[in-house]
């Protein structure tokens, strides 16, 4: 469904024709030939998977949905209507939003949501951004079935830095539920405890063979012996980070959220929620079906996951059509090491311009908390760790969801609805770690909606410092806005003595999975002014608190100042 026969002059054609015949495009491309017009009808959908049939929430009654298709530096417009009863906005992962903080998505961060029957059209500019991006819902848990791609191709005649792939396919992975996710994140929220794993996997929104009722549900690319092929991986999981790997096949990563990398080979990836990495794969194996496979990366401690894989299918041309596929090799569910070695294998492409002076430093601490019970009914309400209700902080405050957006607050001066004093650092130190040795039932964590203030054009290094104060993990921390350059990294507490810095060729990410008791050092320049949420993007994380928002001021002059709101801007 997603392969793309591209060659350098079709692109442009093919982009249209394509995104026309698949994907409902409302309108060709008027006027200027790089703007480009999507009609996103929100829509309930009714969805039949592993033998349980559903209404869902879709884009065009298409899941996964629409993709769109862009060329760098071209303006997207997409009219957004909403005709469910749910509230909605659509978040362009990736997307720096230059001067376009309006269109960024965030619900209660720059906007509030489309209610229903009601439209909002988002309108921005890809400054020279290109790469494979998504868009996802980005309110309640919506995200779990409201996500598409979003690939967009360098200006015409500009090349990519490998060979030109045979065929490029898009590969998105996502979790499946049975039940209504909103239903379900707000089961989860008033039990105070975890949510319930995924149903599945799913790859391209096909489970695979592996679950039941689900034999014919299995997503297939078809090769021809000694090509190579372009995957655009995405991951659009809720909760889960994911392992992706082919059978006896290698991949090569050549970009990483959007920006060239140099080639690593590697016999596998791992993704988490918000992350795309660009890989090759040449068909260079005996003629056979070979299995795609989607698996667990699971680092907490006790935490429950889905352990049944979603497999695809990478078939040759020639196999026979009902060969069993050979299997792939996954590495195990807690496998920090491979985790690791894919991160080292992360470089920018092209030496970078990476900030070596910081004006502003934070350190901040990411993890779990767990709140002391105050319900009268514990059992219904306290199902977290040691009977609390489980959080989850940065510099140990739960962020809180305001009643308006913060954008909206902050450029009309309404006071109340959010505190500037986010802490640059931990209100306490102590062994961030290891400690504290057993999980009390009260870790302590305030509830605030404190934001942090930046000047225009301020370089910033943020510390990202995992904590065990209910178990270590990986936290895929996402920032709005930006991409940022992931300088630094390593295991236990940060330690700037011994910390070895890359200043030479670093990722440029948008989101970054802050190792498992370990530290990440991030640095950017904080040159667009808006309001910027930065949290994880674990869903369940998200919900408990684990997030913050950047106010970036405005500089001098329009060039550096963000232009007033949209007529048609969704009101509370
Ligand atoms: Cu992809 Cu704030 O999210």
């Amino acid at each position: 469904m997603f392969n793309l026969a591209t060659s350098l002059m079709l692109w442009s054609s093919l982009i249209i024709s394509y995104a026309y015949t698949m994907h409902a495009m409302a309108q060709l491309p008027r006027g200027s030939s790089t703007s480009r017009f999507y009609d996103f009808k929100v829509q309930t959908t009714t969805i039949t998977k592993l033998c349980n049939t559903k209404n869902m929430v879709t884009i065009n009654g298409i899941f996964p949905g629409p993709v769109i298709y862009a060329q760098e530096d071209d303006r997207i417009v997409v009219k957004v209507t909403n005709e469910t009863p749910y509230n909605t906005t659509i978040h362009w992962h990736g997307v720096r939003q230059r001067r376009s903080c309006w269109f960024d998505g965030p619900s209660y961060i720059t906007q509030c949501p489309i209610q229903a029957g009601q439209t909002f059209t988002y309108d921005f500019t890809l400054v020279n951004q290109k790469g494979t991006f998504f868009w996802h819902a980005h309110v309640s848990w919506l995200r779990a079935t409201v996500y598409g791609a979003f690939v967009v191709y360098p200006k015409t005649g500009v090349p990519y830095p490998f060979k030109y792939p045979q065929e490029e396919h898009i590969i998105i992975l996502g979790e499946y539920w049975k039940e209504d996710v909103v239903q379900i994140e707000r089961t989860t929220a008033a039990s105070g405890g975890s949510p319930p794993v995924a149903d599945a996997y799913t790859i391209n929104g096909h489970p695979g063979p592996n679950y039941n009722c689900s034999n014919n549900d299995v997503y297939e690319i078809d090769v021809v012996p000694g090509k190579t092929y372009l995957l655009r991986l995405i991951s659009a999981g809720l909760n889960s980070e994911n392992f992706f790997a082919i059978a006896n096949h290698k991949l090569t990563i050549v970009e990483a959220d959007a920006e060239y990398t140099k080639p690593f080979t590697t016999d596998r990836v791992m993704l988490g929620p918000g992350q795309a990495i660009n890989v090759l794969v040449t068909a260079d194996q005996a003629i056979g079906k070979y299995s795609m496979a989607m698996g667990p990366y699971s680092s907490a401690k006790g935490a429950a996951f889905q352990d049944t894989l979603a497999i695809a299918h990478f078939k040759y041309l020639g196999a026979v059509t009902n060969s069993v596929s050979l299997p792939a090799q996954l590495p195990s569910v807690n496998d920090n090491l491979a985790v690791k070695t894919i991160m080292d294998g992360l470089r920018s492409l092209n030496p970078v311009n990476v900030p070596t002076k910081i004006d502003t430093n934070f350190f901040i601490t990411i993890g779990l908390n767990v709140q002391k019970c105050h319900s009268k009914t514990p059992n219904q309400n306290c199902q977290g760790i040691n009977h609390g209700v489980m959080a989850a902080s940065m510099n140990n405050i739960s962020f809180i969801m305001p009643k308006i957006s913060l954008l909206e607050a902050y450029y009309k001066k309404i006071n109340g609805s959010f505190t500037e004093d986010f802490p640059g650092v931990p209100l306490k130190f102590y062994d961030f770690v290891n400690g504290p040795n057993n999980i009390p039932n009260d870790t302590q964590s305030l509830n605030g909606t404190r934001v942090k203030i930046l000047e225009y054009g301020s370089r910033v290094q943020l510390i990202l410092q995992d904590t065990g104060t209910v178990t270590t993990e990986n936290h895929p921390i996402h920032l709005h806005g930006f991409s940022f350059y992931v300088v630094g990294y390593g295991t236990g507490n940060y330690n700037p003595q011994a910390a070895k810095f890359n200043l030479v060729d670093p990722p440029y990410m948008n989101t970054i999975g802050v190792p498992v008791g370990g530290w990440t050092a991030i640095r950017f320049v904080a040159d667009n002014p808006g309001v910027w949420f930065m949290h994880c993007h674990l869903d369940i994380h998200q919900l408990w608190g684990l997030g913050t928002a950047f106010i970036v001021k405005n500089g001098k002059g329009e060039v550096e100042t963000l232009p007033p709101p949209p007529t048609d801007f969704p009101r509370c």
